[in-house]
Parts: C-alpha cells; sequence; structure tokens
C-alpha cells in the first residue's frame, strides 16, 4: 500500500461522538497528521469572549474575527494552538469554550478564515481531519470520509466519565441536554450545517470501543489506497 501526499482521512459528527480520540488514533496508526478543527474554532471563541465582543453581532464578529492570529504547530507529535503569539491548548477545552466555538463558528467570516488554514494544512501533508463540515465543504475529495456517532446517552455518559475521572462534579442529565443544544445548533446553521457527506461511511460508536472503531477506520483507508 502506498498512501502519497496529500491523502485526505474526514472525520465529521456532533459532540461528544469520540471523534478527536479515534482520529488521533488513526493518523497515528498510518503515520498521518491529525488536525483538531474545532480546537480552532475554540480558539476563535476564547478570542471573541476575551475581546467582549457581543455574540448576538454578526458584524462585530466578522469585524474582530480579522485580528486573531490562529496558528497551528505540532510539538512531540501533539497539535498545539496559537492565538496571536499565546499557547491556548490549555483553555479551549473547557466546556464555555466549546458553547462559544458553536455560537462563533456560524460566523462566515469565521468559517471562510479557518477553512482557508485547515485546506492549506491538508494541501501538504496527510491528514486525519475532525470537524462538523470535513466532508462536505473543507475536503470534498478526501479520500475517506466517515460519519460518526453516537446516541446522545452514550456521548453524555463518556463525557461525564471524563469530568468525574478528573474529580469535577457534574450532572448527566445537564450535559446530555447542552450536548443536544450544541448539536441543533451545528445541524441548523445556515452556513456549513453538520451533515453526513452522501459518500461517508456512516460509524455508530454507541456498541463500539475506541479501538474498534479506530480500526474500521485504519481498514478503510488501507483499502481505499491499495
Ligand atoms: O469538535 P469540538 O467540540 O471541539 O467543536 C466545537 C464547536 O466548533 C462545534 O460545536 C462547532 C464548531 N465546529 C465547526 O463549526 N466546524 C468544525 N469543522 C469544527 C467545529
Amino acid at each position: 500500500m502506498v498512501i502519497s501526499m496529500g491523502y485526505n482521512i474526514a472525520i465529521d459528527g456532533p459532540a461528544g461522538a469520540g471523534k478527536s480520540t479515534i482520529a488521533k488514533r488513526a493518523a497515528k496508526a498510518l503515520g498521518f497528521i491529525y488536525v483538531d478543527t474545532g480546537a480552532m474554532y475554540r480558539a476563535m471563541g476564547i478570542f471573541l469572549m476575551r475581546e467582549g465582543v457581543d455574540m448576538a453581532d454578526a458584524a462585530a464578529i466578522s469585524a474582530k474575527c480579522r485580528e486573531a492570529d490562529i496558528t497551528i504547530r505540532y510539538e512531540n507529535g501533539e497539535q498545539v494552538v496559537y492565538l496571536n503569539g499565546e499557547n491556548v491548548n490549555g483553555v479551549i477545552r473547557s466546556e464555555q469554550a466549546g458553547t462559544m466555538a458553536s455560537l462563533t463558528s456560524q460566523n462566515p467570516d469565521v468559517r471562510k478564515k479557518l477553512v482557508e488554514l485547515q485546506q492549506k494544512l491538508a494541501a501538504d501533508a496527510d491528514v486525519v481531519m475532525d470537524g462538523r463540515d470535513i466532508g462536505t465543504c473543507v475536503l470534498p475529495n478526501a479520500q475517506v470520509k466517515v460519519y460518526l456517532t453516537a446516541g446522545s446517552k452514550v456521548r453524555a455518559m463518556r463525557r461525564y466519565n471524563e469530568l468525574t475521572a478528573k474529580g469535577e462534579a457534574c450532572d448527566i442529565d445537564i450535559i446530555e441536554k447542552d450536548i443536544i443544544e450544541r448539536d441543533h445548533q451545528d445541524m441548523t446553521r445556515e452556513i456549513s450545517p453538520l451533515r453526513q457527506a452522501e459518500d461517508a461511511v456512516l460509524i455508530d460508536s454507541s456498541d463500539m470501543t475506541i479501538e474498534e472503531v479506530a480500526a474500521q477506520i485504519i481498514a478503510l483507508a488501507k483499502k481505499q489506497a491499495d
């Protein structure tokens, strides 16, 4: 099997479906770069929040987002997101950053800026890229497209286990409610809503382990490249 430069694997799906964990594993196994596009929207959300921009004011978001310089570097094999020169990996994982990202990602100027960055990354390297619109908009010619999902209860339980393992107090019903709300926001927005690309393979991970899902994606990539 020969996988050449610019081999693209697109993984889309709702919040908490396990996209990043699985994409990271598949990338490692294939020797590809993992690109987490949600992290870029999270960095933009943090920037606009810090600048005190009103999330209901689309013109203000469009104007301000130009001042955010978001870059990606790979340090020790990990994606590091820089916002105007600051490493923001430590602040983008919060629930608040996720909510801000979901809101700001509705803006066409935010999307244009970040999609350009994502396409540039994928043009130069073999990537596993995850997000909401990768198979439909960012990399329409990706060699492998996957739509990864799981029931909202399962996704809420996974998030609950993650948070409690870190010693954080949380309520599973509130987590599930937030997940459903974010899905709705991401699926019903006007520009590049979350949806399964016509040529994407649907994987429902509700009753699958991380290893099983990663193995299925790796097999799809190998089969496609043979
Ligand atoms: O995958 P995540 O939870 O880190 O993404 C945070 C938000 O960013 C998500 O709710 C919607 C937005 N997003 C997007 O609009 N397009 C992408 N390709 C990735 C994320």
